[in-house]
């Protein structure tokens, strides 16, 4: 059951490390990256243009939008360039045994 508004999008033993998975919570595109020993949950659209971040390219801790190139940081959602200049929002993530669980209720 979720609690306080996280919602389980998947398993953890299914996710590759740099390989984002799209999952829909509550209705929010939300792209779920394994990196660097940590879980991360991003906005899957892209802040500058209406593109799915989950079909980019992950590397240190970092989502790379496939259109511009604008790189995105799993940790914050900020942008380290051009031409995005608004953040994308980051979610909370729980894992609980092999569930990964997402609340986009609140940013974190
Ligand atoms: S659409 Fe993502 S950087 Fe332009």
């Amino acid at each position: 059951m979720s609690s306080n508004g996280f919602v389980r999008v998947a398993a953890l033993s299914e996710l590759e490390e740099d390989t984002p998975k799209r999952v829909e919570v509550d209705g929010v595109a939300v792209s779920i990256v394994a990196a660097e020993g940590e879980i991360f949950a991003i906005n899957d659209i892209c802040s500058h243009a209406n593109v799915s971040l989950s079909e980019g390219e992950v590397e240190d801790c970092m989502i790379e939008c496939w259109l511009h190139g604008s790189r995105f940081d799993l940790r914050t959602g900020k942008p380290s360039g051009l031409p995005a200049t608004r953040p994308v929002p980051v979610y909370p993530v729980k894992i609980e045994g092999d569930d990964v669980l997402v609340s986009v209720t609140q940013e974190s």
